[in-house]
């Protein structure tokens, strides 16, 4: 043992035992990490260590990667240690983009003089976290919908985290997390709690049916989603990830992207200098070639 691995990377955690977490999250979800993000990850697993009973990361990590103790421990360790942040109409400049030019540029071609073509429009929301984000899209859709006769939509909602998706499949989120709704949005799609004491709302049946929720890991071979979308919605994940292992992860995710179909990404996610398949457009959105 050198010099430097005697030296604790934190309570308890060797620096050998630092590294492993570190390559074991780079390796298992793509998201970069450094020693700069123990702390994170020390009180990020500290509510698992109270679970558990241990008292230490060492004893953690001896638990998690025990091989007689199966998988369960890798979904609890996920669940703990993904970035979940989002909101409703977060960079709410995309929701108008999308309605006001993608969805005109998409609409299916139209014989002269009949009735709008029936339109079953699909949208992937890739890394949805606890559903605001889909919730949003659903919302637009169905406004658009109120104006474009015959044209339905459904959702793919992904994420990597359990703890998240149910969040999400239950649809009730707190009312302060509502503040970037309209009212009039507000007083269509969202459903006061009965229990006055619960500041809660839910969204409406109507719109949580229009999404299918799933566990999907952007890191695996294959994704197994056999369904085609005019539009994917990827913003916010990358960030945490390297330059290859976000090239990767786009081309596999365009697989399922339509020809002329839009991607967006976060705001703050600079794809410049990657070889992709979708030319950019300006403002965090990507089309792929017609
Ligand atoms: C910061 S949130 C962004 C949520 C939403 N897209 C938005 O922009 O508000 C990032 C989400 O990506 C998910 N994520 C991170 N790594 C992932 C991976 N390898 N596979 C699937 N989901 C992942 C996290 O669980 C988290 O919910």
């Amino acid at each position: 043992m050198n010099a430097a691995s005697e030296t604790p990377a934190a309570p308890g955690l060797s620096r050998e035992g630092l590294a492993r977490f570190c390559n074991y999250i780079t390796g298992e979800l793509g998201i970069k990490m450094s020693d700069a993000k123990l702390p994170l990850l020390q009180s990020r697993l500290q509510r698992r260590l109270r679970v558990l009973g241990l008292n230490s990361l060492e004893e953690y990590q001896k638990h998690l990667f025990d091989p007689a103790k199966g998988d369960d421990e890798r979904v609890h360790f996920f669940n703990a240690i993904t970035t979940n942040k989002t909101d409703f109409f977060r960079e709410p400049k995309h929701f108008e983009y999308l309605v006001q030019t993608a969805l005109k540029n998409l609409e299916p071609s139209q014989i002269p003089g009949a009735a709008p073509a029936p339109w079953h429009f699909r949208l992937w929301c890739a890394g949805c976290s606890s559903g605001e984000e889909p919730y949003t899209l659903t919302m637009v859709l169905s406004e658009f919908a109120g104006h474009r006769p015959g044209f339905d939509f459904w959702l793919l909602a992904t994420d990597i985290s359990t703890r998240v998706l149910e969040h999400a499949q239950g649809g009730i989120y707190e009312e302060e997390r509502i503040g970037p709704v309209a009212p009039a949005l507000r007083s269509k799609y969202l459903l006061r709690s009965k229990d006055r004491t619960r500041a809660q709302v839910r969204i409406i049946p109507e719109l949580r049916r229009k999404i299918a929720f799933r566990r999907l890991n952007f890191m695996d071979a294959q994704y197994g989603v056999t369904e085609m979308f005019e539009v994917i919605f990827f913003r916010n994940v990358m960030i945490y990830f390297d330059k290859p292992t976000q090239e990767k992860v786009i081309h596999k995710l365009c697989r399922n992207l339509v020809p002329g179909g839009y991607l967006f990404v976060g705001h703050s996610e600079s794809l410049a200098g990657l070889d992709l398949p979708v030319a950019c457009l300006g403002q965090a959105i990507y089309r792929k070639p017609a």
